[in-house]
């Protein structure tokens, strides 16, 4: 089968978080069972964009309201990623340095997608499935059935896979105007609360919905940012898929940001060596456990919570473990969790930014890996954390719940806890620390966590069942 994924992120292009890891290997794992799988995107102005080889594959022009605007779409030629990579140019509009957080983001995604149907359109044998991911895409199934020039493609399957449904691409109706001729008819199909709404569109109009977890989908009746209802009459063509790992990426034993590589036999040696490195790179003491985080700096990820967290713990438990942070969000929460530093001195460091080399080297190198979530459709963090032998230290929702077992349960690992709140979190770093002096009980479960498997092999035959379906 051929699939086509449409997706704003995608690693190694172009990631902003776990969207862009899962778009980068679901399509490779899919071509590797079997099938043709492919990701289109936008073309961003990011590294990867420079250092690749391209070839023009189709040229077209559309509408955005009454913009006449050109693109083109190109392909990466030497298949370096293992599956075809598409990358729609639209001048002016998608070739920007980030991904998202334009004023015109509106436009931007709109208008990818409409530029994504008109080169689908000129395809001489259309895919089997057309896939996307997230709000950014999630316009394309309403406008295959309900745009008069796309409805040529409304017998083309479509499946959306909802990674965060906190963020849905609300736009005012205004902006109805953008979408190529529809039928007014279904003007319903678009609206949520009186506006248009691209996610709760995508899951009124695509063929099939999953969600990144099972405990996710469940979650979304009671808690979905005002979905809650929809999710509820939706539920029958819903499925929760978890999300798997690129165990090639993600290696501690090859993982090209590493300079000690482990596996599980040399896991002491490896994670020492690594903790070395980062300790000395942030001034912390590698005698002492090492707690991390590493993620956007927003309500869902409970990072908000951590400075008095952390503050707590010192006072309640002592000066016996560092702290290292890596993140960007919210300039309170970064503002926080910098201002913690004065009081912390050499105890605490943090990493303000995206920095994919070091979040490698926090895996290797921590012993502990802090996942206070609000919200979690996944999580991939600890599912990284548990493949380089780091304790996850998660509250129980979402896909956290379905990757992660207390160790105080029978072969259990992580330390789990009920509450994104500031008590929790403590009690958890206590449990840590007491871990920690438990040397050969933490290597025991460093050992159970590497043998875990949290590669894409099962998941990719659920998306397959989903495809044969149709
Ligand atoms: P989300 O997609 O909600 O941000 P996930 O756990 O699915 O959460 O994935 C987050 C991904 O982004 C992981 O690969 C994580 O290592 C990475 N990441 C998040 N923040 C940073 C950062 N500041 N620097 C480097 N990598 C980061
Ligand atoms: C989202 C979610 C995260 C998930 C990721 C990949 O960004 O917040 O939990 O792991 O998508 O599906």
């Amino acid at each position: 089968m051929e699939i086509l994924h449409v997706s704003a992120e995608c690693y190694p292009v172009a990631k902003a978080g776990g969207l862009g890891d899962v778009v980068g290997a679901l399509p490779k794992y899919l071509n590797q069972q079997g099938q043709i799988a492919k990701v289109v995107m936008p073309m961003y102005r990011t590294r990867f964009l420079y250092t690749n080889q391209w070839e023009v594959v189709h040229k077209g022009s559309s509408n955005l309201g009454n913009w006449n605007f050109e693109f083109t779409v190109i392909r990466e030629s030497t298949n370096v990623l293992g599956f075809d990579l598409y990358l729609v140019d639209i001048n002016g509009l998608l070739d920007r340095e980030k991904i998202y957080g334009y004023d015109d983001d509106t436009e931007r995604f709109t208008a990818f997608q409409i530029a994504v149907l008109e080169w689908v359109s000129a395809w001489q044998d259309k895919p089997d499935v057309i896939h996307v991911h997230d709000h950014h895409a999630a316009l394309i199934p309403f406008m295959m059935k309900y745009c008069y020039k796309f409805q040529h493609l409304a017998e083309i399957p479509s499946v959306l896979t909802i990674h965060n449904a906190q963020y849905q691409g609300w736009m005012g109706w205004d902006k109805s105007v953008y979408l190529p001729r529809w039928d007014t008819w279904q003007w319903g199909m678009l609206d949520w609360n009186n506006q248009i709404n691209p996610l709760a569109c995508g899951i009124k109009c695509a063929w099939k919905v999953t969600t990144v977890s099972p405990s996710y989908l469940a979650e979304l009746t009671q808690n979905s940012n005002g979905l809650e209802a929809l999710f509820e009459y939706e539920k029958g063509k819903c499925v929760g898929i978890l999300n798997g790992i690129d165990v090639q990426v993600w290696d501690p034993a090859s993982d090209h940001y590493l300079n000690n590589h482990y596996d599980i036999e040399s896991v002491e040696k490896g994670k020492s060596a690594s903790k070395k490195l980062l300790c000395e790179q942030f001034g912390l003491d590698p005698a002492k456990p090492l707690i991390s985080f590493i993620g956007r700096l927003v309500g869902e990820k409970g990072a908000d919570l951590l400075p008095q967290a952390i503050g707590d713990s010192f006072y309640y438990i002592g000066r016996k473990m560092n702290f290292l942070m890596l993140g960007s969000g919210f300039p309170e929460v970064e503002a926080a969790l910098t201002d913690l530093k004065e009081m912390a001195q050499r105890d605490y460091n943090v990493y303000i930014g995206y920095n994919e080399a070091l979040s490698h080297l926090m895996y290797a190198g921590s012993d502990f890996l802090l996942m206070p979530s609000r919200v979690e459709p996944c999580g991939l963090n600890q599912m990284y954390a548990m493949r380089y032998g780091t304790v996850p230290m998660v509250r129980s929702t979402g896909g956290l719940i379905d990757t992660v077992l207390d160790m105080g349960e029978t072969n259990g690992y992580g330390i789990c806890y009920n509450n994104a709140s500031v008590g929790d979190i403590t009690h958890a770093i206590w449990r840590a620390t007491d871990l920690y002096e438990n040397q050969q009980k933490l290597q025991a479960l460093r050992r159970r966590m590497m043998e875990l498997d949290y590669s894409w092999e099962a998941s990719v035959e659920q998306y397959i069942q989903v495809y044969k379906a149709f």
